[in-house]
């Protein structure tokens, strides 16, 4: 059937780049059943939650959009689909169809290629609830390739999944195990983005440097492949194990100049007796060792990271440990997160559950300190000159918003015809989130 009148499409992400990334996808996927993009749900035909399940807040968010979005549709008389798609979907579909009845389908995140037929299904019989399989080659091929008109960085999923069960992770549930997608597909797409303007893609993946292909490519080898495509200058990958940092990945840094400098590299907690009880696999001191490797193959690489506080049975003293990891890496930013209890992971079950006060005093702890690393490592930038790629015009007249090697924003007045193309720029100072530019010296 021909697509007629448009349709109005809101779809809202929550969590992480992959999810992003999807709902991207998953906007592709209904384009020509004549979805169109709108950006409220007010006057949206169909709605699509893209969920998180990582935190209970995260999940609970969820719950509660939902309950606004049931007074819209019935508001509505009811001319509105609901779609639940993401983690919590795949996680608790049952429970989601239970306590709000006016979500229409649920879809799991292996399963979005499958998207214009459930919504087929759900407007034929009001109420059916659709099971999603799991078969992840078979989303990948049957969903559209990445486009981004416009866009001059791309996010783009490598593999997905984990097998390290951190002990208190929902993703080995969520997600599943670790799967990674055949390089060839990955470089057409990554060549398709090229070709469209795109200047910088962002390798996605739950554990991203664990990807290796059916052909034995690893990340550095995908990397290598993606670096010698035209037009492509940046490669970032995200989010990475430390004990997946192998040396073949460590030399690429050494070697590639498009692969930027700039290195998500979650540790979750300074102290061996917390690392153990998180199943994290790897010691505080491997971790130092590690990142002291990957700085001698890279000088100018600066890391980030993420923090777990108040993890069961955290004491005073391994809570101190962290913070020395922290002081003894020197991060340029970092996610910390109150340790969520959740549900059927075995660290839910463990004794010594932290009080809620006390996670939120050691959280403060320690974001004051990534606050100041923070700083001074921006603080460290001015006078310095960085290549930046530009995005977009800036918010005052005749400036340019660009990105540092270090995904710091940085403002300058430039002329727009730069947009897309990376320059040289010198830079003045810092401020809290951004950097401002002095002069553009070159184009590279
Ligand atoms: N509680 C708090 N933080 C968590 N993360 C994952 N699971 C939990 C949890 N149960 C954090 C980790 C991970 C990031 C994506 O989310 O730091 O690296
Ligand atoms: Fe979760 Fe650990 Fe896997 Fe990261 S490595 S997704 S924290 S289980």
């Amino acid at each position: 059937m021909p697509a007629s009148a448009p349709k109005r499409l809101y779809i809202k992400t929550y969590g992480c780049q992959m999810n992003v990334y999807d709902s991207e996808r998953m906007a592709d996927v209904l384009a020509p059943l004549g979805y169109e993009a709108t950006d409220t749900p007010q006057d949206a035909d169909l709605v699509v939650l893209n969920t998180c399940h990582i935190r209970e807040k995260a999940t609970e968010k969820v719950y509660s959009e939902l309950g606004q979005l049931r007074l819209m549709k019935a508001a509505r008389g009811g001319a509105m689909t609901i779609a639940v798609a993401g983690c919590v979907a795949q996680a608790e579909g049952a429970e989601i169809m239970r306590r709000q009845p006016a979500v229409d389908l649920v879809v799991g995140p292996q399963s979005y290629h499958q998207l214009p037929e459930l919504i087929a299904r759900a407007h034929r019989a009001r109420g059916e609830r659709l099971a999603c399989d799991f078969a992840a080659e078979e989303k990948f091929d049957a969903l559209p390739k990445a486009r981004r008109p416009g866009g001059v960085s791309a996010f783009l999923t490598v593999q997905e999944g984990c097998d390290k069960f951190c002990t208190f992770c929902v993703v080995p549930y969520t997600r599943g195990g670790e799967w990674s997608r055949p390089a060839e597909a990955i470089e057409a797409e990554a060549r398709g983005l090229a070709a469209q303007g795109v200047r910088e893609v962002t390798l996605l993946g739950q554990n991203v440097n664990a990807y290796r292909d059916a052909d034995g490519i690893g990340l550095a080898g995908l990397a290598r492949r993606l670096a010698r495509i035209e037009g492509l200058e940046r490669i970032r990958y995200t989010t990475s194990h430390p004990r997946d940092m192998d040396d073949d990945l460590i030399a690429a840094h050494g070697e590639l100049p498009a692969l930027m400098p700039y290195l998500h590299l979650p540790v979750q907690a300074g102290s061996d007796r917390i690392l153990k009880a998180m199943n994290r696999g790897h010691t505080a001191e491997a971790y130092l060792r590690l990142v002291e490797k990957i700085r001698a193959a890279r000088p100018d690489i600066a890391l980030s990271g993420d923090f777990i506080v108040g993890f069961p049975g955290e004491r005073d003293s391994d809570f101190e440990a962290t913070l020395d990891l922290i002081r003894a890496v020197g991060y340029a930013s970092a996610f910390s997160f109150k340790y969520s209890r959740r549900p059927g992971t075995p660290a839910a079950a463990m004794p010594g559950q932290v009080p809620e006060a006390v996670k939120s005093e050691r959280l403060h702890r320690l974001q004051a300190l990534i606050t100041e690393q923070q700083g001074a490592f921006n603080a460290a930038q001015a006078g310095r000159t960085l290549a930046v790629l530009f995005e977009k015009l800036g918010r005052n007249r005749g400036d340019l918003v660009g990105r540092s090697p270090y995904l710091q924003a940085v403002h300058v007045k430039a002329p727009a015809s730069l947009i897309g193309r990376i320059a040289q720029v010198r830079i003045a100072g810092a401020g809290k989130n951004s950097l401002a530019g002095e002069a553009v010296l070159e184009t590279a």
